[in-house]
Formats: C-alpha cells, sequence, structure tokens
C-alpha cells in the first residue's frame, strides 16, 4: 500500500497551494492570510465544521467519516514563517522583503490540505478526522495558545499526530522515536552592570566585560561537570554586548543572552537551579550588579510509545519498511507540538526533504515531491486508527 492513486492525483493542486503559500509567509500569530485561505479551502472541500480564531489565528476543520465513531482524531500543521531574507530566485520566492517559508510550513500546511480535501471526498472511515493548522510555532507557542483555549476538549480529540519535514532525510524516508524526540528549550538574558571608566584606571572601575565573560566560561561548565554525560542538554550564548565603538572606555553594563536545552523536564528544572546559582555567584565574586531574565519556554516534546509505533507502521506501509526508522537521534531543536502531547496521547514524525538547504536557511525551501509521501501518511493514518466496517 504506497502512495494513495487519489493523493497522487492531487499532488500538483497541492504543490500549487504551497506555493501561493511560500510567496505570501507571515510571522507568528500574524498570519491573518494564511489562515483566511485554509478555512476558504477546507469549506470548499466540504469540511463539516471549519472553525477560525481559535488560539488566535488557529484554523479547526472537522470531517465526519461515513460512519459514526467513537474516536477523533487530530492532524496538526503550523502556518508561520520566519524573519529571513529568501535568497533564492525561484519562481514562487516570497515577495515580503525579510519574511519567508525557512522551515517548511508552507508545505506541512499545504499537505494537510491535501489530506483533509482527500478525506472529504471518501471517507472513509468511522469517527472525526480534527485538521488542526496552528498560527505561531516559530517562538511563540501557538500550539499552546489552541489547547489552552479549549481545542481538545472541544472538538474530542483523542489522539493528535504531528509531522516536520527534514533536510538531509531522502525524501520518501520518514524516522521518529518513542519517548523524548525534541528539546525543551528556555532562553535568557543576562543584565551586568558595573563601572564604567577610563580603560588605563581598571582598577577603579567594575569590569562588565571581564566579570562577563567569566560568566560565559563558568556556564560551560554546567553541562560539562553537573549533567550525567549519558543525559543530554546544551547551553548556547548566543549574544554578548558591551561597549562602543571606543577602544579606551570601560563599559557601565554588559548584556549576555542565549538559549538553554534538555531532554528531560528533571534536567530542565536542574539547569535553571544551577545557572541562577553560577550567575550570581560570579556576578558576586566580580563585583557586579546583576539582572537574570530567564524564560520558560516550550517543554520537551514527549513521543507517546503505543502512537508513534502505530505512526511507524502507517508510514512503513506508506513509504515502505525499509525507509521507516524509530530510532532517530533526538534533536535539541524545539518544537510547539509539546504542549499537544502534554494534552493528548500521539506521536511527532520527521519526513525526509532530501537534500535541501537547513531549515532556518536564507536557501532553505520546501521539496515540492514530499507532497504524496506527507498526504497519504496523513489520510492512511485516519483510516487506519478508525477503519469503517
Ligand atoms: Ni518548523
Amino acid at each position: 500500500m504506497p502512495i494513495i492513486n487519489r493523493v497522487a492525483e492531487l499532488a500538483e493542486e497541492v504543490a500549487e497551494w504551497r506555493r501561493d503559500f511560500h510567496q505570501h509567509p507571515e510571522l507568528l500569530y500574524d498570519v491573518h492570510r494564511t489562515a483566511a485561505r485554509v478555512a476558504e479551502l477546507l469549506k470548499s472541500f466540504g469540511c463539516d465544521e471549519v472553525v477560525t480564531g481559535i488560539g488566535q489565528t488557529g484554523v479547526v476543520g472537522v470531517i465526519n467519516g461515513r460512519q459514526p465513531g467513537s474516536r477523533a482524531i487530530g492532524l496538526r500543521a503550523d502556518m508561520d514563517a520566519l524573519p529571513i531574507q529568501e535568497i533564492r530566485d525561484h519562481a514562487y520566492k516570497s515577495t515580503v522583503p525579510g519574511k519567508m517559508h525557512a522551515c517548511g510550513h508552507d508545505g506541512h500546511t499545504a499537505m494537510l490540505l491535501g489530506a483533509a480535501r482527500y478525506l472529504t471526498e471518501t471517507r472513509n472511515f468511522a469517527g472525526k478526522a480534527v485538521v488542526i493548522f496552528q498560527p505561531a510555532e516559530e517562538g511563540g507557542a501557538g500550539g499552546k495558545a489552541m489547547v489552552d483555549d479549549g481545542m481538545m476538549d472541544r472538538f474530542g480529540v483523542h489522539e493528535v499526530y504531528g509531522m516536520h519535514n527534514m533536510p538531509g532525510l531522502p525524501v520518501g524516508h520518514i524516522t521518529t522515536r518513542p519517548g523524548p524526540i525534541m528539546a525543551a528549550s528556555n532562553s535568557f538574558e543576562i543584565r551586568l552592570k558595573g563601572l564604567g571608566g577610563h580603560a588605563a584606571k581598571p582598577h577603579i572601575c567594575v569590569d562588565p566585560i571581564v566579570g562577563g565573560a567569566q560568566i560565559v566560561t563558568a556556564l560551560q561548565s554546567i553541562v560539562a561537570r553537573n549533567i550525567d554525560p549519558i543525559d543530554n542538554a546544551v547551553i548556547s550564548i548566543t549574544r554578548f554586548h558591551a561597549g562602543t565603538t571606543a577602544n579606551n572606555i570601560i563599559p557601565q553594563t554588559a548584556v549576555i543572552g542565549g538559549t538553554v536545552r534538555s531532554l528531560r523536564e528533571e534536567t530542565r528544572h536542574f539547569l535553571k537551579k544551577r545557572f541562577t546559582e553560577v550567575v550570581h555567584g560570579i556576578a558576586a565574586a566580580m563585583g557586579l550588579e546583576v539582572e537574570l531574565d530567564y524564560e520558560w519556554g516550550y517543554p520537551v516534546v514527549v513521543n507517546h510509545a503505543d502512537q508513534t509505533e502505530f505512526a511507524a507502521e502507517i508510514a512503513r506501509g506508506v513509504v515502505g519498511p525499509d525507509k521507516v526508522t524509530t530510532n532517530m537521534e533526538p534533536s535539541l531543536g524545539g518544537e510547539d507540538f509539546a504542549y499537544m502531547l502534554e494534552a493528548r496521547p500521539g506521536a511527532f514524525i520527521f519526513i525526509g526533504n532530501g537534500d535541501s538547504a537547513g531549515l532556518h536557511h536564507p536557501e532553505y525551501d520546501f521539496d515540492d515531491s514530499v507532497i504524496p509521501h506527507g498526504v497519504s501518511y496523513w489520510a492512511k493514518l485516519v483510516e487506519t486508527a478508525m477503519p469503517a466496517a
């Protein structure tokens, strides 16, 4: 049971929707055009219910199978783009300066629309398929906003499934793993205040650069010395701002920012505690005043074992057993599908995007040859989870 014939016929139309989304990227919750187009298409397919404005700009479509059933399966795609200037010059390149679909959410949205089109035509299942289009995956917790808006209860969702493309994995391949698959991501900003002055008189200054540099170095020892080597965590300092253009001034302040990621909630809490101790301890030793903002981001994406095996079985049916693995290395990237998996059992899978530029790269593009695989996976998942008699 490979690609569904009807899905193969729909692939070019799905690719056209995808390229239209690609030309009109929108950020975070500001996905009004995309959400309106999604809702319009769902209605044109004959979805039994189309609800907009869930989690601000999220859209949910409900498709009843040809037989009633006790279950409802949620399928989720994300709609938002990124604040990146696209540098490739293809026919459907972004028309919005400084914004582009550099994570393939245009492809995710189009594939789920393709599945909705197929499922409304065929309705070869018993129960409800709930297609979920979320805003603000890229740092805005749009998935959480939809869950907080009561989406799971309102549509009676029993299980929920997510999919992301993966550059570097060949097209037609699918990978996943049970348990933690993507990291909890927290971010921080450290604001240091010393005493500025002349570079020739450091003894009457309190230098936030030397103290800040010691904080940067000491923070690296947390993962190296306090975390079990078998566990996974990373602390990356991504910005350090101090001083002006002058070389003879010790500045008054410094600001340091970055991200802290881990694959277990216990590790996540431990990292915050240890991080805070190190920052305050070094700052005190160096005579610096310090303010620390430690922001709690997306939780760990934890795949449920039974649903992951079910998803892998569907994937094997679509792309072939030799092209599906269930032992991928977890990624330290973040993904707010985590909130949906906290609310309901389910599984997140990665589908190969072939030899493309990496996610969030200005040359990235979703590969339209992925479409038949992704749409068939969604369709078969619904038909198999809720079989019609
Ligand atoms: Ni993404």
